[in-house]
């Protein structure tokens, strides 16, 4: 036992001095757990990303449009492959990963479970969604595990620019006609408080962050981001010269950040447990895409045995 505490006392002296955990490093089981459970989620969140703005890139407004919306997609792709990469360093089973998220067992961000009835939310989620994915992702490229941090760093760039394309978007749409400034009105009203929610539950009611915070996985909690976000967010939104929907929104010039009204709670645990609006609707497309892909696959993997027993041939 003694010998136990010490491997864990000497883990959280080295992670204090502010060192980076790398894959063949001792590290303490729920270390490598909670790891495994936060970036697998962040890699499915990044897969099931894409299929809200999919959905636009057909019927993008100009070729312009449709270009910068499939290379943020395209992106999206490419950052779930970097996380699920950082969650096998970690012994993680990519397959297994992929068919906890397919069978509903997994967690993804509750944002992309909400509607994109027009294009304007194209444009809120760049602005809004990618918005608050930098503030905590800018935070976790200083997270203690060294993968991550490092995955992180890349992503972020790719970032924003996706949140500079949300916010021309919405520039363009207030800057048009009436219709179209309704239109972005519209989807900030829709993507607000969903966007609050991405930061997690509450700093008191949160079970993974005093532990998380202690390994240094997180740098900054729940509360501490969603305020930087709020903060960040509300003068953008008033050069767009749009109304944030909460009325109790008022800064406070003691606390030196924004106040606002309580957050739906109800609304966040009913999302991540499965009720959201298009929860069914994601799970059945990523279904489908995935038996869809079975070909590719079995092909990859029919082409990486001819090279590894070339390779083998080849040696002998
Ligand atoms: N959606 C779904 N589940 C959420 C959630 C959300 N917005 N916020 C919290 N949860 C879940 C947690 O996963 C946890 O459940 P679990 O224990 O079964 O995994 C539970 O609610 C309690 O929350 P905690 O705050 O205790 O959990 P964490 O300490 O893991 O903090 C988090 C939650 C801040 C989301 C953290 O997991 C995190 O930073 N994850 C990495 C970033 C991430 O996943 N971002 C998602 C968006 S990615 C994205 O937006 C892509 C961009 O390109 C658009």
């Amino acid at each position: 036992m003694t010998k136990e505490l010490s491997l864990e006392e000497r883990f959280q002296q080295y992670v204090d001095a502010e060192n980076k955990v790398e894959p063949k490093d001792w590290m303490p089981e729920k270390y490598r757990k909670t790891l495994i459970r936060q970036i697998s989620q962040h890699a499915h969140s990044e897969v099931v990303g894409m299929l809200p703005e999919a959905n636009w890139i057909t019927r993008a407004p100009s070729l312009r449009r449709k270009v910068a919306l499939l290379a943020k997609v395209q992106d999206e792709a490419g950052h779930g492959l970097y996380l699920y990469s950082a969650a096998e360093t970690l012994g993680a089973d990519r397959q297994a990963l992929v068919k906890d998220l397919l069978d509903g067992k997994a967690k993804y961000s509750s944002i992309f479970n909400y509607p994109t009835p027009t294009w304007a939310d194209i444009g809120a989620i760049g602005w809004l969604v990618d918005g608050a994915a930098i503030a905590n992702q800018v935070m976790l490229c200083r997270t203690s595990y060294g993968p991550y941090a490092r995955a992180m760093v890349r992503i972020c760039k790719e970032e924003s620019f996706h949140q500079r394309q949300g916010y021309e978007i919405l520039l363009t749409l207030v800057r048009g006609t009436e219709a179209q400034k309704k239109m972005a009105q519209d989807s900030l009203n829709r993507w607000w408080w969903p966007s609050l929610m991405m930061f997690g539950p509450t700093d008191d009611h949160s079970p993974n962050s005093a532990q998380s915070m202690k390994w240094k996985i997180k740098r900054k909690s729940n509360d501490e981001l969603r305020e930087e976000f709020i903060d960040k967010t509300v003068p953008q939104a008033e050069f767009l010269g749009l109304t944030i929907p909460d009325p109790k929104l008022k800064w406070n010039e003691e606390r030196g950040h924004y106040d606002h009204s309580e957050i739906d709670w109800e609304e966040f645990y009913d999302v991540i447990s499965g009720k959201g609006k298009c929860n069914k609707q994601r799970m059945d497309a990523r279904n489908k895409a995935h038996a869809e892909g079975k070909w590719v696959r079995e092909a990859a993997n029919v082409y990486a045995r001819k090279q590894a027993e070339h390779s083998k041939q080849s040696a002998a």
